[in-house]
């Protein structure tokens, strides 16, 4: 069968501003780092894929080397994109990076302009587009100059590959040399991609000050410490929980007494605000509005479903925001 947007797509998703560009983005985004590769159910993800889209969630955002193995999420979620989505392209946002390992030999990783714009032209091939929305410098790389590693984003940008220019998890000594750089190559950063969670909040010192002052958005990835900030690890390490697998980037032992003793406090106030402990850690982020998007990961139509429930109660009293310091101390 073949698939059919909702008419009301645009009905319930709020949208904001990636710092002072023109691009707005939905409040939640999705990622496709997990899920969405060759050894995942394409019954499975096909679904997340248009359940994201239906809700409002216009962005989507990839990597070269997401999968495994790398580079098959792309291909997989491009063939959807060219199969169910004709007609669609101008009302998404899809985004790639480059940075880590991707292929063989001294090419094939890091910052270099060989590196970022052979990879963005598979990148290309494989998602079955004509340019990509955001393309990423996926790490800083200290041993290459900052210069041509932003050059090559410039680059994208002027030859039409790219929309816009973006860098991710650099630190904010390296963001701030990075968007003066790009600026003066005439391609402003856009946006900032880091870390950002309740259990993660490296951002909150001088790197969001720095994203504010020079007009750049946020997205904040692995806003659920990919599943740690749900209930699902509160009565031990379910079956086909990232936890549990062998390629997922979560390791078991990462779940510890003491963390979970954490999440159930954090899951009683949760509880209280009448929410999910995902809704309530995605809710927590989108609080700062520095923050243009929350960019979550899902391995079920069923977990975005509950994801989005967090734009139902999205303010915080004093109170809760107290406790939840408490409990984070
Ligand atoms: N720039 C970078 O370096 C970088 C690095 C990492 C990620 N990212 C981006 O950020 C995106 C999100 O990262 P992430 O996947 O780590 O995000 P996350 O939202 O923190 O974790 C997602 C995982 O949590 C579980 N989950 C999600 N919603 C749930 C719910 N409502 N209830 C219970 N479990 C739930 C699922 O794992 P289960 O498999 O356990 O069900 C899901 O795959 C990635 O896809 C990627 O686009 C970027």
């Amino acid at each position: 069968m073949s698939y059919t947007p909702a008419t009301d797509r645009y009905q319930h998703m709020p949208y904001r501003r990636s710092g002072k560009s023109g691009l707005l983005l939905p409040l939640i985004s999705l990622g496709f780092w997990h899920n969405f590769g060759d050894v995942d159910d394409a019954s499975v993800y096909k679904n997340i894929v248009y359940k994201a889209f239906d809700k409002g969630i216009t962005h989507f955002d990839f990597a070269n080397n997401y999968g495994p193995p790398p580079g098959s999420a792309e291909s997989n979620v491009g063939a959807i994109l060219k199969k169910d989505f004709k007609g669609y392209r101008d009302e998404l946002i899809i985004s790639t990076k480059a940075g880590y390992l991707m292929w063989p030999g001294p090419y094939g990783e890091w910052g270099s302009r060989k590196y970022l714009l052979s990879s963005l032209d598979q990148s290309l091939k494989r998602l079955e587009v004509d340019y990509v929305d955001i393309f990423y410098s996926h790490r800083f790389d200290p041993n290459t100059p900052l210069e041509e590693t932003m050059g090559a984003l410039a680059s994208a940008v002027q030859q039409g590959k790219a929309l816009y220019a973006g860098i991710s998890s650099y630190d904010a000594e390296q963001t701030t040399k990075a968007a003066n750089i790009l600026r003066s190559m005439g391609t402003p950063c856009l946006i900032h991609q880091p870390k950002y969670s309740m259990l993660d909040r490296w951002v909150e010192g001088e790197l969001m000050q720095v994203l504010d002052q020079k007009g750049i958005g946020c997205i904040a990835f692995s806003p659920l410490a990919q599943g740690v900030l749900t209930d699902k690890y509160l009565k031990g390490i379910p079956e086909n929980s990232r936890a549990s697998k062998s390629h997922g980037a979560l390791q078991s032992n990462h779940i510890t007494k003491e963390l979970v003793s954490q999440i159930k406090k954090l899951n009683d106030i949760a509880k209280s605000r009448n929410q999910s402990l995902a809704q309530m850690a995605i809710a927590w982020l989108l609080k700062d509005q520095r923050v243009t998007s929350v960019l979550v990961g899902a391995s079920s139509v069923a977990q975005l479903e509950d994801n989005l429930g967090s734009l139902n109660n999205l303010a915080f009293d004093a109170l809760e925001l107290n406790k939840i310091e408490s409990i984070l101390a």
